[in-house]
């Protein structure tokens, strides 16, 4: 895979908020909000492609949004399987390689049968990677980065002397992609809601009123122009930045 322009994201991070203030509006069930959310996500996918952005992590699911009501937990998981369906094959014929993050116990069989199979398909050069969060938290993301390290020092194999940065940062999910350059949160909240704690520590931010559903070309060109105008310093003074940037993670 060449490496993407500076000024591009190498690795996107999002926040899809406003679905069922979006079917709100419109007078509808939050669920049909989901739904008009799903076909967004063909959006930023088709958008990454076409723009060269290498990886994208979405939060679909997190781990709080399980104590949302029986009833749209239950359409958000019909939903997740039927998307699963129908998409899988034609994101792998795309060369787009599905991933996913996050706690899959509580997910009914038949997705977590689907979450294996799309991840059995492995492609040698996929364009882009798409990540799902789902089911995902990233204080528990943490915690088990932790459990890992622990049992690793238990075992022997590790000290804890030897425990620094990139000890935990390896043991944290998404260890494998650079760390996301660019979070977007759609919705209009100015929060990270548990997302990726670890991996948004130097990440630009960049929020919109925009709700999910509305998502589109516009909006996804002016989070990238604004991301494109920023100064990362990483704690450097700007006379320092002449320099290539430090790996942070
Ligand atoms: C985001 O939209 C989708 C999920 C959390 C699954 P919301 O359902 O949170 O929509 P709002 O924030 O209530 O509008
Ligand atoms: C964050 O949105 C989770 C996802 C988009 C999947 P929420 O709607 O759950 O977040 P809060 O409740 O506004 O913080
Ligand atoms: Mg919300």
């Amino acid at each position: 895979m060449s490496a993407p322009p500076p000024a591009l994201p190498r690795h996107l991070a999002v926040i899809m908020d406003g679905n069922g203030r979006w079917a709100k509006q419109r007078q509808r069930p939050r669920t049909l909000g989901h739904r008009a959310g799903a076909r967004a996500v063909r959006t930023i996918v088709e958008y990454c492609l076409a723009r060269g952005i290498p990886a994208l992590t979405l939060f679909a699911f997190s781990s709080e949004n399980w104590n949302r009501p029986e009833e749209e937990v239950g359409a958000l998981m019909r939903l997740f399987l039927r998307v699963l369906e129908s998409e899988v094959e034609e994101l792998a014929r795309r060369q787009v390689q599905l991933r996913f993050i996050g706690e899959r116990s509580r997910f009914p069989e038949a997705i977590r049968r689907r979450m294996a199979e799309a991840e059995r398909i492995q492609l040698p050069a996929p364009r882009l990677t798409l990540v799902l969060a789902a089911g995902y938290g990233g204080r528990a993301d943490i915690a088990q980065a932790a459990r890992r390290l622990a049992e690793q020092v238990q075992a022997g194999r590790l000290r804890p002397e030897d425990i620094d940065e990139a000890t935990v940062g390896a043991a944290m999910s998404l260890a494998d992609l650079p760390p996301p350059d660019l979070f977007i949160r759609t919705g209009g909240e100015h929060r990270i809601s548990n997302f990726l704690l670890w991996q948004l520590a130097y990440t630009e931010l960049w929020f919109t009123d925009v709700l999910w559903p509305d998502l589109d070309e516009a909006v996804l060109d002016a989070a990238l122009a604004d991301y494109a105008r920023r100064e990362r310093r990483f704690g450097l003074v700007p006379e320092q930045l002449a320099s290539p940037a430090p790996e942070t993670r």
